[in-house]
């Protein structure tokens, strides 16, 4: 009856859906936990990659039923397209092993709107968010004056709330902002026709998951966004408005923490950053246009829901240790390993230094990391293509030695390598322990 939960250790983008999708072949349910469309998953569906943004990616194995938990904030226009883009490729989406949790909050066009304005209101200090409406959706929640998703059963009357929302939302806009706020009717109409759709969908999902611990089933959490973008254990205020990290799939999911059994962080071999805020290892310059790539491929450095450039530099293993700190970690997945082929020597951020002062370990989780210059220690490069990679021994020497280090700065060791953007580009590692470096 085991809960695993995969949870993003940095500032998200890690590839969590690969790795996801990996573990899925293994799991019963799959359940997104937190976040909404401002996450973007890359998914392979036959020859196809697909990139979802609120269905869980384990939706992709036809053995799996996938929920979208109560931690989550779910736009049902979005929701609807990716339920139609998927029936269309043949995937299987029926209520029958598609979920959505009543609790989940809903994300009405005045939420976009919001964030959108409230986004140009901070003028040079904007957050960079999605503009998904997200915040305001979440912030509607706190308030206690929130859409739940299990008003969408009785769609007339679900309609007539989204219209009292997109009103009192709109005042806001027009007073306060200035701006042309959504139609109410409009909104009405759209959202009551969606919520007959998403109907046979509703489910207590809190149920469900405790339902399927107990029938011994394996239940794999699914982490959007990373952990630095946590509202409470992130570099605040640039952060989500959510709970990407392994106690938020606890909550997001209505499940308790006595069954859990793995708690996987997925870390890209570098660092990177989509929208603002501090960053202690970013490079400018060649390093990091040669990290980010040109934006042809796929897998380059660009942001999935927004098609922003990510900002990049060097793996921090601070944060990392950090992230295994506030996670939980039982291991790691570290992904993208044949990006840093040809770049010699490779830096990796040790520990912190302010004031003369160095630190090991972040300070105070509070602190404003901008104010940190990192220690970093060189390693050697390598030249060989890891593409072909599929065993630990076929790593060049330089490279097994890069992971291993990340071993020992975080004790945790390093289970999955991804050495390329196909499924079978992964090396599976044994499960001998690493010594925690506390
Ligand atoms: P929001 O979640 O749209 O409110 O954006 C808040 C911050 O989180 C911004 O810096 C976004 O770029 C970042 N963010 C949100 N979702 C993702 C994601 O899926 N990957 C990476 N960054 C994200």
């Amino acid at each position: 009856m085991p809960l695993d939960i995969i949870v993003g250790a940095q500032w998200g983008d890690e590839g969590k859906g690969r790795i996801t999708d990996l573990l899925a072949a293994e799991a019963q349910v799959v359940a997104r936990y937190s976040g909404g469309d401002n996450a973007g998953h890359t998914v392979t569906v036959g020859e196809q990659l697909f990139q979802l943004h609120l269905i869980p990616s384990g939706i992709v194995h036809p053995h799996t039923r996938c929920f979208m938990g109560g931690g989550m904030v779910v736009n049902p226009e979005t929701l609807i397209q990716e339920i139609d883009r998927l029936d269309a490729l043949g995937v299987d989406v029926s209520p029958k092993r598609l979920k959505l949790s009543t609790a989940a909050h809903i994300v009405t066009p005045a939420h976009r709107a919001l964030d959108g304005a409230e986004e140009a209101r901070r003028g040079g200090r904007e957050l960079g968010t999605t503009r998904r409406g997200i915040g305001p959706a979440y912030t509607d929640k706190a308030a206690r004056r929130g859409l739940r998703a299990g008003l969408m059963r009785d769609p007339a009357s679900f309609a007539r709330q989204v219209a009292q929302q997109v009103q009192a939302a709109g005042e806001m806009l027009e007073k306060v902002y200035g701006l042309q706020a959504p139609d109410p009717a409009e909104a009405a109409e759209l959202y009551g026709a969606l919520a007959e759709r998403l109907r046979p969908y509703l489910a207590d999902v809190g149920a469900l998951v405790g339902q399927a611990l107990q029938a011994g089933e394996t239940v794999l959490a699914e982490g959007a966004q990373g952990t630095l973008l946590d509202l409470d254990l992130g570099t605040y205020p640039y952060v989500t408005s959510s709970h990407p990290t392994a106690p938020g799939a606890l909550l997001g999911l209505g499940v308790g923490a006595r069954q859990l059994r793995r708690v996987l962080g997925v870390a890209k071999a570098f660092q990177t950053r989509v929208g603002a805020g501090p960053f202690p290892t970013e490079l400018q310059g060649a390093i990091a246009d040669r990290l980010r790539g040109t934006g042809e491929h796929p897998w380059d450095e660009f942001g999935t829901t927004t098609g922003r450039p990510r900002r990049c530099g060097w793996l921090d293993g601070v944060l990392l240790r950090y992230a295994s700190r506030v996670n939980g970690l039982t291991e790691l997945a570290i992904t993208k390993l044949d990006i840093l082929t040809g770049l010699d020597p490779l830096r990796i951020c040790l520990a912190y230094q302010q004031d003369g002062e160095r630190h090991n370990d972040l300070p105070d989780s509070a602190a404003d990391l901008s104010e940190f210059t990192p220690v970093y220690e060189d390693l050697p490069g390598w030249q060989a293509d890891l593409w072909q990679a599929r065993r630990w021994e076929d790593l060049p020497p330089q490279a097994q030695a890069y992971v291993e280090r990340i071993e020992a700065l975080s004790g945790l060791p390093v289970r999955l390598i991804s050495v390329g953007p196909e499924r079978e580009q992964i090396i599976q590692r044994d499960t001998r322990e690493v010594d925690s470096p506390y």
